[in-house]
């Protein structure tokens, strides 16, 4: 290959009106990542994305905040203040270029179908025939609101005709622009200038420079792509439906990896989620954020999983929700189980129904089966936590920790009021409200001493009836 230096243009300064929205089209969010976002990645991954400018306009401030949290310096924004048609747009973004750039790649940034390997291919296609453009075609039917492709009858692309400019001839062509295109950077930076605002929209468009380089005799290479990845979003009904096309690409491709799903289409993966092998996704599974899955992990259906990292060969149950935490290898969780923050399930540790953790690590092969909350705790390692068992950590001012050294058993329903410490192989009887600390290797009775009145039932029962008038 040559040195070719491609930059990449992003077309961002549009209202999105039909949106509805305060927030700016291109932030909302396909997957839990922003549309631009993937619009970036897509062109990072086709490997043209040393160099990439969008250009910013409506709510510019807020794109720009996101893009630069995520990108830092490697996307520069640069601001269209007035919006005055595509082809404005690109001359923005190019004064902002550095001189020694040789092709432009110009996407939209409400376009997160975008395939990489297609826009991958556009690049290579340009170069190979040195053309003035290369650009994306596709057939949709209707073809409403898009440009229209012309060619001639030796099939070349002769022009885009925008809607609003269409003869009714044009109008009933099928081959539509979806707005990807790239350029020889030197063809561009003298076309620009030429175009003209004498349309029916007063705008510059970008698209007139295709019938410009024909004119000049230049090659026009298009390239014919499925018309699924180029759906741009307009509106809330093609974000649904964005969502669900670029939602099944990342579940297949986890399926590809192998990962199995069951009813993938039923099934939420982030972009982000990273799995070993042989994992197993229940139906209705939704794993997002910075998780990572580990090899032979099985997800129950229903689960919910975010920013999590579950180690080799533990078991989510159905129905049970785990946020930034953490859960060790061959460790058991739920049915029905709450991991919140900054939970630390152990190796071998089993958290089960109806238990929640906060800010708690389980130490390894402890096991809190049913009905608890444990939070601000530090658990040891062969701890049995009884059924019922609820860690007192907040006093309504202050949050504070529960110490359970290793192989203590707290029998069920007890109560421990933070802060306190439970001694290693220690017992704590059932029922008990612990307010101190318990020494190592004792036994905590915190609880009212039982009595037993011999006889006493049928006193009780009388008393009933008559209470009762009968
Ligand atoms: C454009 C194309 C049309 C194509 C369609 C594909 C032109 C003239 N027409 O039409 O042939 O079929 O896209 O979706 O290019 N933008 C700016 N600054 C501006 C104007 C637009 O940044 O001044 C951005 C928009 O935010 C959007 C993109 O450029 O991301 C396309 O603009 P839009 O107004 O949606 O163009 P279309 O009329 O859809
Ligand atoms: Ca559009």
């Amino acid at each position: 290959m040559s040195t070719h230096r491609t930059a990449t243009v992003v077309l961002a300064a549009g209202k999105g009106t039909r949106m509805k929205s305060r927030t700016p089209k291109v932030l909302h969010t396909v997957v839990g990542k922003p549309m631009v976002a993937w619009v970036v990645d897509a062109v990072v991954a086709a490997g043209v994305g040393d160099d990439v400018t969008a250009v910013v306009g409506h709510g510019a401030e807020a794109v720009g905040t996101v893009l630069s949290a995520r990108y830092g310096t490697r996307v520069r924004t640069v601001l269209q203040a007035e919006q005055r048609g595509t082809g404005h747009a690109v001359q923005v973004a190019l004064a902002a270029l550095p001189p020694e750039v040789d092709s432009v790649l110009v996407v939209c940034g409400d376009t997160p179908r975008l395939e990489s390997s297609a826009l991958a291919q556009l690049v290579a296609l340009r170069a190979e025939q040195r053309a003035a453009v290369a650009l994306w075609t596709t057939h949709i039917v209707p073809p409403r609101g898009y440009g229209r492709i012309v060619r001639d009858g030796g099939d070349r692309v002769r022009a885009i005709v925008e809607e609003k400019d269409a003869t009714d001839a044009q109008r009933a062509l099928t081959e539509v622009n979806p707005g990807v295109y790239c350029f020889d950077a030197a063809f561009l930076r003298a076309a620009l200038p030429r175009l003209s605002t004498d349309n029916a929209a007063g705008e510059l468009y970008l698209t007139d420079v295709i019938g410009l380089a024909v004119a000049d005799g230049a090659t026009v290479a298009s390239m014919a792509v499925d018309g699924a990845i180029t759906h741009g979003v307009n509106d809330r009904l093609q974000l649904a439906e964005a969502e669900a096309f670029v939602g099944r690409r990342i579940v297949d491709e986890a399926m590809r990896a192998g990962v199995t799903v069951h009813d993938p289409g039923s099934v939420v993966i982030g972009p982000d989620v990273v799995f070993g092998t042989d994992v197993d996704l229940g139906p209705r599974c939704i794993v997002t954020g910075r998780t990572r899955v580990g090899e032979g992990v099985a997800v129950g259906p229903g689960c919910v999983i975010v920013d999590s990292i579950i180690d080799d060969g533990a078991v989510i149950h159905a129905y049970s929700l785990v946020q930034q935490a953490q859960v060790g290898r061959n460790a058991s969780v739920g049915p029905f189980a709450r991991l919140r923050p900054d939970a630390d399930v152990g190796d071998d540790a089993h958290v089960g129904n109806f238990v929640e953790l906060k800010k708690t690590k389980l130490g390894r092969g402890s096991k809190a089966n049913h009905l608890a909350y444990l939070g601000d705790a530090v658990i040891g390692a062969g701890v049995n936590v009884g059924a019922g068992t609820i860690t007192c950590n907040y006093d309504g001012v202050g949050k504070h920790v529960t110490t359970i050294d290793d192989g203590v058993f707290v029998g069920s329903n007890s109560t421990l009021v933070a802060p306190v410490v439970l001694g290693r192989d220690s017992y704590v009887a059932a029922g008990s409200v612990v307010t101190e600390a318990v020494p190592g290797d004792a036994v905590a009775f915190g609880r009212a001493r039982q009595t037993n009145k011999d006889g006493r039932a049928a006193v009780v029962r009388a008393n009933n009836a008559r209470r009762a008038g009968r």
